[in-house]
């Protein structure tokens, strides 16, 4: 038996120019002279200054922080395994491949994924990589795993090579199909998954005023280079047993800033609360 052997990412580009970016002592640098320094706890920023919206973007540490207490206690391992299977399934088979979580947050689900992975009977190489606008979440994920590449980065301009990346997926996070395509090779996956029509339908109705307001997700526009392959949901319970685990997951959602004022309050004396998770997978190929 053979356990697949994980590698780091070797396909990182530099966000200003495009250049391949090569690792030296302590930093990764390209032709050009743009140097990026590795942090003490091993991600890269390659997040130049002019990508920020704003001085802090992305998920705030509180926020990092309560959805690693929420993923942690288990309620969404279900979705986990549901996406290692799915992924197991779609790497190819050829000596080296990378796979990237665009939007990893924590580190959660990539974690997971190449923990069922390893176990696989395969000689290849693979790399994994986590690339996140959010630097508390980058931080947080290079705790959680040491075998995955960790990048601050964004989706729309991710910081690879062209045609280097043969899988990507997007859980619950801002996916972009033109950014996708610049770094996927010919027949590249992207898998997303996505909240459905009942998702949190229990927590939605006790903080909105009127249920209308939460407009239900449009499925996402793709272009013509994409064709969906797979499409499956994934419906389960969700028992929440303390005040904290429902403030944990509200604050995981958009719902937490799309509340309303007596909405929030509500939620405030809760104790307990059971919920439905219904969520959709959607694989698509990618053809130039
Ligand atoms: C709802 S969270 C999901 C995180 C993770 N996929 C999970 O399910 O645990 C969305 C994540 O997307 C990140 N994000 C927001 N805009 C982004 C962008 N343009 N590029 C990459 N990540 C982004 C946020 O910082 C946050 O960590
Ligand atoms: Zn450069």
């Amino acid at each position: 038996m053979h356990a697949m052997n994980i590698i780091s990412a070797n396909n990182l580009a530099c966000p200003i120019d495009k250049l391949a970016l090569t690792k030296r002592a302590g930093c990764y640098q390209c032709d050009n002279g743009h140097s990026f320094d590795i942090a003490k706890q091993g991600y890269v920023n390659l997040l130049p200054v002019q990508y920020k919206r704003s001085k802090d973007p992305g998920d705030s540490k509180a926020m990092v922080q309560a959805r690693t207490r929420f993923l942690d206690a288990g309620f969404y391992q279900a979705v986990a395994d549901d996406l290692s299977s799915l992924i197991i399934k779609n790497i190819p088979a050829i000596k080296s491949s990378c796979i990237l979580d665009a939007g990893c947050g924590e580190g959660y689900y990539l974690n997971q994924v190449i923990n069922a992975t390893q176990k696989l009977n395969n000689e290849n190489d693979i790399a994994f990589a986590g690339i996140d606008i959010s630097k508390h979440a980058i931080i947080a994920a290079s705790k959680r795993n040491k075998q995955a590449s960790w990048i601050v980065g964004t989706n729309s301009q991710p910081p690879f090579l062209k045609q280097s990346i043969d899988l990507v997926f997007c859980i619950f996070g801002f996916h972009s199909f033109s950014g996708f395509m610049d770094i996927l090779k010919p027949g590249g996956k992207v898998i997303l998954v996505e909240p459905s029509a009942n998702h949190l339908q229990e927590l939605k109705a006790i903080i909105y005023a009127e249920p209308a307001m939460d407009k239900s997700k449009k499925p996402p526009a793709t272009t013509n280079n994409y064709s969906l392959i797979e499409s499956h949901t994934l419906q389960f319970q969700i028992n929440l047993e303390t005040n904290m685990q429902i403030l944990d997951l509200l604050s995981m959602t958009p719902h937490l800033f799309r509340a309303s004022h007596q909405g929030k309050a509500n939620i405030e004396t809760m104790d307990s609360l059971t919920l439905t998770a219904d969520m959709i997978f959607r694989v698509f190929e990618y053809q130039p």
